[in-house]
């Protein structure tokens, strides 16, 4: 079966951010190790409120805001050469479709009643909550306070199955990892985990609750599906589910989700109870990785650091992006992105590393062998497994970490071995020796690094698996003084 793996969808409120791309570029590394065929999921979730806040802000009706917004996301994800198999907008027909079928399900399993939902509402993370999660009265998260609701609508009976979910991620030590996010739930789903409400009255913008209960609801008075509710069932709309059956038993469960640590209350407890509720598998795993600051601040609008990932790169490369992201932060905690450590990352791993590496030895192949060298070396079986199971453990940092060790290895050969004086001496068949390894070790490389740096993987292999190699152009050229020096 093909890997199968998702990634949250994301608000269009606003543009992506660096914080969104780094869990959608991990994706992306995840499903170019795995190969063709692999199924990789992202979208947009369009039915917040948030998102007609932002439409109202700019001035435009709710769908043409998501429409024109879910094409800037998916533009920015193919600027940065992330390739999703599917694309899901919550506001598709075969969404919708997939929702009305699991709101269906569920209900038929009696796990849907009326009731009166009191308490407070926290619209930016579009989720209940507790007098006891706020500080100082307000969100922690969003510095706001929560609204007072009271609202008739209908709850789903997620505690009904506390006690399954329990025991699974009992007995399956892996479902949520790493392993602080796995307690993190437990102790979720024992203290805090209850029915929750999953529609909202005085809401226009969303999708209709499926007209089953003909007891309830006012006619004429709107009633939509709860957002995270909603948007949960992305994963598996995204496969068929409520539309292509046939495609949706082949596909689902998938592999993976990968989520942030914000939101792990809503992967690893709301959505297993949605499922089981719905009679359908788990996902086989959940992994929350940590959250960045950025020069130590907390990403925000509000402190303008929601960094554009293309703003970086346009000015570094999108690899030189891709690279840092996942060789200097550890994925499964938090960290900070720097830029002085970006400049300093792009200068010695990049430039100084692999650029000067593939600079210097196409450069001697050309003029010492006249760009020619001997067949390739065979035998980095063991460097390859390793580097692609490390990288299929999520353990992007130790992989990389792995690949540029072999190429400070092979920069340090040069420095031992003097070509330049091998060749003054005329010794021509030790000369071709040394740099036809050096090609060889480049050309490992440059698989290596294939689903983390696919542009210059595929640089290096045009550059040297051709009959005659030549000097190639810098991989990673001296940054403009005044481009540097610019803030953005
Ligand atoms: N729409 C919901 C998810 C629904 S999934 C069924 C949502 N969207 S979001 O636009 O707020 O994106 C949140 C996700 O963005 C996080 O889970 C994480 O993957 C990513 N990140 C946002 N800020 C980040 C950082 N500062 N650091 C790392 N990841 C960040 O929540």
């Amino acid at each position: 079966m093909p890997y199968h793996l998702t990634t949250p969808i994301y608000y269009v409120n606003a543009e992506p951010h660096i914080g969104h791309a780094y869990t959608t570029i991990a994706a992306d590394v995840l499903t170019r190790s795995h190969g063709s065929g692999t199924q990789f999921t992202t979208g947009t979730d369009e039915n917040s409120l948030k998102n007609v806040e932002a439409a109202k802000k700019a001035g435009k009706p709710t769908q043409q805001y998501v429409d024109e917004m879910a094409a800037v996301w998916l533009k920015t994800w193919g600027e940065l050469n992330i390739q999703p198999t599917t694309f899901v907008r919550t506001t598709a027909t075969n969404h919708r479709l997939a929702v009305e079928r699991f709101w269906v399900a569920v209900h038929a399993n009696k796990d849907i009643y009326r009731g009166t939902y009191v308490g407070l509402y926290c619209s930016g993370c579009e989720a209940y909550v507790n007098e006891t999660d706020l500080t100082d009265g307000c969100c922690p998260m969003h510095k706001t306070p929560p609204q007072q609701l009271k609202e008739e609508n209908y709850f789903f009976r997620a505690s009904r199955y506390k006690n399954q979910i329990l025991a699974y991620i009992e007995a399956n030590p892996d479902f949520i990892s790493p392993p602080s996010r796995r307690n993190e739930t437990i102790s979720f789903i024992k203290n805090g985990f209850d029915d929750i409400s999953i529609s909202r009255k005085t809401q226009e913008w969303g999708i209709p609750i499926p007209a089953i209960d003909t007891n309830h609801g006012v006619p004429g008075e709107p009633e939509v599906v709860y957002v995270w509710f909603d948007a949960l069932i992305n994963y598996i709309s995204a496969v068929g589910y409520g539309w292509d059956e046939k495609q949706f038993k082949e596909k689902w469960p998938a592999d993976l989700h990968l989520v942030g640590k914000d939101i792990i209350k809503f992967h690893c407890a709301l959505w297993p109870a949605m499922l089981l509720s719905a009679g359908l598998p788990l996902p086989k795993k959940i992994y929350a990785h940590g959250f960045f600051t950025v020069d130590g601040q907390k990403i925000s609008k509000s402190l303008g650091n929601a960094i554009d990932p293309l703003k970086i790169s346009q000015k570094y490369g999108v690899d030189t992006l891709r690279y840092y992201l996942l060789a200097k932060l550890s994925f499964g905690n938090d960290g900070d992105f720097s830029f002085a450590q970006l400049d300093e990352v792009y200068q010695a791993d990049l430039a100084n590393g692999l650029g000067n590496l593939a600079s210097r030895v196409s450069n001697m192949v050309e003029k010492y062998l006249d760009g020619k060298v001997w067949a390739r070396k065979e035998g980095y079986h063991v460097l390859t497994n390793q580097v692609e199971t490390l990288t299929r453990e999520l353990l992007f940092r130790d992989a990389l970490e792995t690949i540029w060790k072999e190429i400070y290895r092979a920069n340090k050969r040069i420095e031992d071995d003097k070509p330049w004086q091998l060749a003054k001496e005329g010794k021509t068949e030790v000369l071709a020796a040394l740099l036809s390894d050096l090609v060889s070790d480049i050309l490992c490389v440059s698989r290596l690094i294939a689903p983390y740096m696919p542009t210059t993987s595929q640089k290096l292999l045009d550059g040297f698996s051709g009959p005659k190699i030549s000097k190639m152009n810098p991989l990673f050229p001296r940054l403009e003084k005044e481009v540097a020096s610019k803030k953005e």
